[in-house]
């Protein structure tokens, strides 16, 4: 039986422009090219894209910053791990552990500081979406908040239980900030049910984020 995937909110379709419409184009090609060695990696991006589009539609956001950011997050991702961590350093990204610990955290980091030089007109919210996607922030903007989320709940993840719950909390429009706690959170229960590392950075922003929401 063909597995059944989520769908992606049914939204207004956004106004664009020419220019932001041919922008979408030229950043979509351009991913096609530098991600032609890792299909399911471009597929995974452009369904962030279409999901941060429908969410920033639903939450009254920048409709297009999101489906920008959604294209781009994983721009370094088509890199290997060494040459992530190589490029990390020559970004200056000090996580301040072993980065061998940390190789997974550093492709939205690298490109937030690489995509500028190819293309100057990226926004510094843009930016700073994709920069934070892998490791949130204790003060993530509705943008950043849009594509974190967007990229845990994509249609191509599995339909598993935390996902599966943040996914109802976008369809009934739970507040963003809901929406993104439970999503950070599936993400340090993940690293802990399997045993991982976890980033000290993040164990930091998790607590400020629960001391946050318990004083309300
Ligand atoms: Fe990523
Ligand atoms: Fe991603």
């Amino acid at each position: 039986m063909a597995e059944k995937h989520w769908k992606i909110p049914k939204v207004q379709a956004p106004d664009y422009d020419r220019e932001q419409r041919g922008r979408i184009a030229a950043y979509e090609e351009a991913l096609a090219v530098q991600l032609s060695a890792k299909p399911a990696r471009l597929e995974h991006s452009l369904s962030v894209a279409r999901t941060a589009e429908a969410m920033a539609v639903l939450y009254g956001e920048d409709a297009y910053e999101a489906r920008v950011a959604g294209i781009l997050h994983d721009w370094a991702k088509a890199y290997d791990d060494d040459a992530q961590r190589a490029r990390a350093e020559r970004y200056g990204v000090d996580l301040g552990v072993d980065p061998a610990l940390v190789t997974n955290l550093y492709h939205g980091m690298v490109a937030a500081r690489e995509l500028p030089e190819r293309w100057p007109e990226l926004s510094a919210s843009v930016l700073q979406a994709i920069d934070r996607h892998t490791t949130g922030a204790a003060d993530m903007t509705p943008l950043d908040m849009i594509v974190f989320v967007a990229d845990g709940i994509e249609p191509r993840r599995k339909d598993v239980q935390g996902i599966r719950r943040v996914r109802e909390m976008v369809e009934r429009r739970a507040p963003l900030t809901d929406v993104f706690w439970e999503s950070f959170r599936n993400g340090v229960v993940y690293v802990l049910q399997t045993d991982r590392y976890l980033w000290p950075g993040t164990l930091s922003t998790y607590n400020a984020l629960a001391l946050a929401r318990a004083r309300g």
